[in-house]
């Protein structure tokens, strides 16, 4: 017999019924498949992202009843906080959060503007304590909550053009362990997923030689898909997962290891 929070019953449950899940960036590419996942997997899911229309848009689009989207930039702690709120009045309290929101602003070093390192730790960095700050005051209450961090293979090997974004990103990962550690006592888990390249509009300015180059140094021979990240965020988020804090998890086809 399998009961619902065994592995052997399978990803036809619905293992996250009843859980609220707060995604930024959720309005398109690895976020919005997270959102999907989560929601498939019986979450009522709160998509934020800059532009509120994307967001509402990819809500709608989400399987199940009871999604909306919200407008926010992450990177404002005023308006983050206004965010929660309004996420918390129009979904319910959030015991689910995973902060995705991300951008690349990328340059060599001797040519990389102030301004340019400045809005990259902005989003991805800034943005995650914007949220977790909030939305941990009541997972602490509730002594129950998941916080998943997407942070990048980048943020572990470093890569040239991209010091703003690789620091961002391995600062998240110290982020990460240090949550975790904080706030293991109150039942909260904080991971992070670390994804190699993916198929999305951030990479979709990558020029075909480019691809090819990468596809050569992935040993399952090719570029990730969302949905490739959003079953890993899925597994993280649910009581299957349940053991597991202060990871990070690379999904990039075994580049890295
Ligand atoms: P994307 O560019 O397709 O989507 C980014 C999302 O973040 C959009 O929904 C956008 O509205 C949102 N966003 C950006 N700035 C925001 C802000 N200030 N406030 C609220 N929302 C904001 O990016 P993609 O590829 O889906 O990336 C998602 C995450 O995965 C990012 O954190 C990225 O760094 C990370 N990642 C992506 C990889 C890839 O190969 N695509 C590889 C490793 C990590």
């Amino acid at each position: 017999m399998t009961s619902p929070d065994s592995p052997s019953a399978g990803p036809a449950t619905r293992e996250l019924e009843g859980q609220v899940a707060l995604v930024t960036g959720g309005s398109r590419g690895i976020g919005r498949a997270i959102a999907a996942a989560l929601a498939a997997g019986g979450a009522r899911v709160a998509v934020v992202a800059r532009d509120g229309a994307r967001a509402e848009q990819a809500a709608a689009g989400l399987p199940g009843q009871g999604h909306r989207g919200f407008a926010c930039d992450v990177a404002d702690s005023v308006p983050a906080a206004e965010a929660l709120k309004a996420v918390e009045n129009g979904v319910g309290e959030v015991s689910i959060l995973v902060n995705n929101a991300g951008i690349t602003r990328d340059g060599l070093l001797m040519r990389m503007k102030e301004e340019d390192w400045d809005e990259v730790m902005r989003v991805n960095l800034k943005g995650a304590f914007n949220m977790t700050r909030s939305v941990s005051r009541g997972m602490m209450k509730r002594k129950d909550g998941v916080i998943l961090n997407v942070t990048s293979v980048i943020g572990l090997m470093g890569n040239a053009g991209q010091a703003n974004y690789a620091a961002s990103k391995a600062g998240l990962i110290g982020f990460t362990k240090s949550v975790a550690r904080e706030l293991a006592s109150r039942n909260i888990r904080c991971n992070a997923i670390a994804p190699g390249f993916i198929h999305t509009d951030m990479t979709g300015a990558l020029g075909a030689g480019v691809v090819e180059g990468l596809t050569a140094r992935i040993p399952l021979g090719r570029l990730g898909e969302p949905e490739d990240v959003a079953g890993v965020a899925r597994f993280l988020a649910g009581p299957w997962a349940r053991y597991i804090t202060g990871q990070i998890i690379t999904v990039d086809g075994g580049m890295v290891m």
